[in-house]
């Protein structure tokens, strides 16, 4: 098993209760009730399942050496006990941002929208987790599937980074994202 792949079962099963789908642009995926994140590989959808989307962790492909450091130093892993909320982000870039070299792309993710700054703010109430699905195969419909949780006092917050961002200039290249908002079940 390829233990930086998993997979995330939207469905009326177990795993994380979904408060709120909210499609920010592009085509919206079906409602659920739940959204399961499993480790590996699904490759069917299970009962009670409604949509199955995966993602690889990876290298970085744009921080510098003092932006990585300055990310280790204050970042937090997923799974605190008390991030009892978060959030699954699926999104998917145009043609046009990957027809860009990669000194293009770094330049207008941090030099024109300031990603790693503005998140850095943010860290380490947020902790993050970002998955890439790019190159799984053409059956993907994201390119990314990014994955936050924090505590319930922290959600105002985490309102606010998003909406920092999704002012920049990256973002004029995301042409489909879906939010989804999650709480812990009991
Ligand atoms: C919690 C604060 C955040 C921090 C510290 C942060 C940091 C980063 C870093 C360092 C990367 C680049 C990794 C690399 O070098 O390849 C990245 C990529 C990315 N982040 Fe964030 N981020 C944050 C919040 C967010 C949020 C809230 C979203 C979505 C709404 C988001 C969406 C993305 C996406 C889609 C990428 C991939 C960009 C690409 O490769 O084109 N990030 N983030």
């Amino acid at each position: 098993m390829n233990p930086r792949l998993f997979s995330f079962i939207g469905g009326n099963g177990s795993g994380w209760s979904v408060v709120s789908i909210e499609t920010v642009v592009g085509d919206p995926l079906p409602a659920v009730e739940r959204v399961d994140i499993v480790a590996g590989a699904i490759s069917q959808i299970p009962d009670g399942g409604t949509w199955i989307l995966r993602g690889v962790t990876s290298n970085d492909r744009y921080v510098t050496r003092g932006e990585k450091e300055s990310l280790i130093a204050k970042q937090a892993a997923l799974g605190r006990p008390d991030a009892t909320h978060a959030a699954l982000i699926p999104i998917r870039k145009s043609t046009e941002w990957w027809a860009l070299t990669q000194d293009e792309r770094r330049a207008i993710f941090e030099e024109q929208s300031r990603h790693v700054e503005i998140g850095l703010k943010y860290l380490p109430a947020i902790a993050r987790r970002l998955h890439h699905c790019r190159d799984l195969g053409d059956a993907e419909l994201f390119d990314f599937l990014t994955l936050f949780d924090y505590s319930k006092a922290d959600s105002a917050a985490f309102d606010d980074l998003v909406a920092a961002l999704r002012e920049t200039k990256e973002w004029k290249f995301v042409e489909r994202e879906i939010d989804i908002r999650l709480v812990r079940a009991s």
